[in-house]
């Protein structure tokens, strides 16, 4: 049997960088010889996209609260780790992913006071033996958000989220990583830097986690 690929979770608030750092790590992966895939949560798999759609909806005309949220995202969650994350992992690659179940920690558990043993209860069963192997928060202020969310707008509900909701998720994402939420394997990487900079602090981190050298460009 391969041995198992790594399963990597980047996270973050809105505007902090994940998509832009997941490609850049990607391609540094792939220079190295490391063969990863990028894919996304909610969603990653058309069905799971199906119930990000309903989610949204439900969201947007405030029918639906951190607890039927959190069942609907991870519905959407079995389905992407059933037909992405497992497959993948099992034939050795690495999987890189625009969040997990730690973003249900953050939104619904530490900005939404939903209750963070179930969210912790459920991931067990979602997950079960394939839970990530590290989460990388890149960390940005609610200010650098606000601005760099304000030039792409994408219709996400969260986006329109109060001042107050937003220091909430920071603070939760933070405390995450002092307490290793999840019993997870959390580095903390600073977002605030241009795209190059941050790249290579997360260059680093990624050569811990696969303990080796990485060459650059
Ligand atoms: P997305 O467009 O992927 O946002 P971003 O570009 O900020 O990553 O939309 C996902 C939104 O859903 C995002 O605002 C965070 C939220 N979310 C939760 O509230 N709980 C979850 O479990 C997940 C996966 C996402």
């Amino acid at each position: 049997m391969k041995e198992r690929g790594k399963f990597i979770v980047f996270e973050g608030i809105g505007g902090s960088g994940k998509g832009t750092q997941i490609e850049l790590a990607k391609d540094l992966l792939d220079r190295n010889g490391i063969k990863a895939i990028y894919t996304r949560e909610p969603g990653g798999i058309e069905p799971a996209e199906k119930i990000r759609e309903l989610i949204f909806t439900l969201r947007d005309k405030k029918l639906i609260k951190a607890e039927g949220q959190m069942v609907l995202f991870f519905a959407a969650r079995k389905l992407w780790v059933d037909g992405v994350v497992v497959p993948n992992l099992d034939k050795g690659a690495n999987v890189l992913t625009d969040r997990c179940h730690t973003s249900t920690g953050a939104y619904q558990g530490y900005a939404e006071s939903g209750d963070q043993k179930q969210i912790l209860a459920i991931a067990d069963v979602i997950l079960g033996d394939y839970k990530p192997d590290a989460i990388i928060l890149l960390d940005i202020s609610k200010e650098t958000s606000i601005e760099r969310r304000g030039k792409n707008v994408n219709g996400d509900p969260f986006d329109k989220e109060s001042s107050e909701y937003f220091d909430r998720l920071i603070a939760g994402y933070r405390e995450m990583v002092k307490t290793g939420w999840g019993g997870l394997k959390w580095y903390i990487v600073d977002g605030e830097a241009k795209p190059e900079v941050v790249a290579e602090s997360v260059a680093k981190v990624l050569e811990e986690i696969f303990e080796r050298k990485l060459e650059r460009l």
